[in-house]
Formats: structure tokens, C-alpha cells, sequence
């Protein structure tokens, strides 16, 4: 089973949206367990204090690295063949596919959830991978957990159907994008952007029953630079 353990000053911000769905399913069948440490709770002052201002001055306060460390020392203490402490920062590698891939395989997932103005850097020490989810930059790293949680967690054998898991396989190479796929109504009016009635086609091919003229179409959409959004 993979172990998630997200350190965080807000640890109420995850059960809202991991515990729904797929990755709420995944919980339940004990694929996947997900911890939340308020690493406030281990601050050792009596006033529980997470941050401070930056020796040299400047604006803004900055994460301590004290809390940080004496929670990952508590949860890092038992064995784990397959271990690995992700950092969440905007300066880390960027999250993609491949990188869910290998973390899928791992057997604890710690990721440290930054806030504020920064951390002190020595919690960079601390780390095995610096990861961002992008190159914009967020309020924290909260986001970016709930992220790489879920990439992660439907990539576990068994969360996913096996057939979700094969397409998977096949197609999550570089730059794939899935064909489009349509549901009804075979037809649908509508105004775009209060301009006049359009009626949205289902393509032909799709109404045609004929699998083997379908599975070429699909085949020749899939990949297709025009099948992105705009
Ligand atoms: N924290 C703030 N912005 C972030 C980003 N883009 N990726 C990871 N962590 C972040």
C-alpha cells in the first residue's frame, strides 16, 4: 500500500476533495492512505509558532525549520524500503506523467506543503525532490500535494479499472492526447457565445456501428494537435 503523508499548516483543506470520488474509493479499499500532519503541532513554543522574519530583514515571514523537521523525524522513523520527501516550491522539477509514474511505485510519499512568503532554505536539506506543478506561483503547496495525490493514487494497481490502466499503458507516451468522444444527444442547438443556433454534430463514424472504421478514426484523432483546446 502507498502511504501519502502531507505536511501542512492546513491540513483541513484535504478530506473535502480527497476523500470523494476515485481517490476517496481508493482510501476505503486500502489501496492508498493518506495522512495529513499539522506540523504546527510540533512547534515546541508555547505560542506554536511556524514562521518568523527573515534574519536580514525584508518583508514578509518565513516557514522555520524546526517544526518541519521534528515532524518529518516522527513519521520518517519507520522502515520503508521505498521512500521518498518531496519539497512543493515553484523552483522544483515540473510534475508530469513519467514522474507520477515512478512515485506510483513508491512505498511512502511525503510532501511538504510551503506557504507564506517561503521557507528558510535549510528545509531544502531536508528533501530528497523539489517539485512544482507549474510554472506559476501558488499560495502554498497545498494544491500542488492534492495534485501529485491524485496523478499518483489513480496509477496504483487496482484504483483505476484495468481497462483505464492498459490505456495507461499504451498511450501515456509523450504528447498523446485522447480522441474526442461524444454522448447523447447526437445532435445538440445551441448558441456559442450568444451568437446565433449552431447544432453540434456527432460525427457519423461513431453512429455507423462499424468497430473497425471507428477504431481507425479514433486512431488517426488520437494525437492530433487540432483534438487539444484552444
Ligand atoms: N507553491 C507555490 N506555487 C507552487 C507551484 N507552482 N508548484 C509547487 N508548489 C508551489
Amino acid at each position: 500500500m502507498l502511504q501519502f503523508d502531507i505536511l501542512t499548516i492546513f491540513p483541513e483543506m484535504f478530506p473535502g476533495y480527497l476523500n470523494e470520488s476515485i481517490i476517496g474509493r481508493a482510501q476505503k479499499k486500502k489501496l492508498v492512505k493518506i495522512n495529513q500532519h499539522n506540523f504546527r503541532d510540533y512547534a515546541t513554543d508555547k505560542h506554536k509558532t511556524v514562521d518568523d522574519s527573515p534574519y536580514g530583514g525584508g518583508p514578509g515571514m518565513v516557514l522555520k525549520v524546526e517544526p518541519i523537521y521534528r515532524c518529518l523525524q516522527k513519521i520518517t522513523r519507520a522502515k520503508k524500503k521505498k521512500r521518498k520527501i518531496i519539497l512543493l516550491t515553484p523552483q522544483g522539477k515540473t510534475f508530469d506523467q513519467p514522474m507520477a509514474r515512478r512515485l506510483a511505485k513508491l512505498d511512502q510519499l511525503v510532501l511538504i506543503c510551503g506557504r507564506y512568503e517561503g521557507f528558510d532554505e535549510r528545509v531544502r536539506s531536508l528533501v530528497d525532490e523539489q517539485v512544482s506543478v507549474g510554472d506559476y506561483v501558488l499560495t502554498g503547496g497545498e494544491l500542488p500535494a492534492m495534485t501529485i495525490v491524485d496523478a499518483v493514487t489513480r496509477l496504483v494497481p487496482g484504483v483505476v479499472g484495468e481497462e483505464a490502466s492498459l490505456v495507461e499503458e499504451t498511450f501515456a507516451k509523450k504528447g498523446y492526447i485522447e480522441y474526442p468522444q461524444y454522448t447523447r444527444p447526437e445532435k445538440f442547438k445551441c448558441k456559442i457565445r450568444q451568437q446565433k443556433a449552431e447544432i453540434l454534430k456527432t460525427p457519423e463514424i461513431l453512429l455507423s456501428g462499424d468497430h473497425r472504421k471507428i477504431k481507425e478514426w479514433r486512431g488517426k484523432q488520437a494525437g492530433k494537435k487540432s483534438c487539444r483546446r484552444k
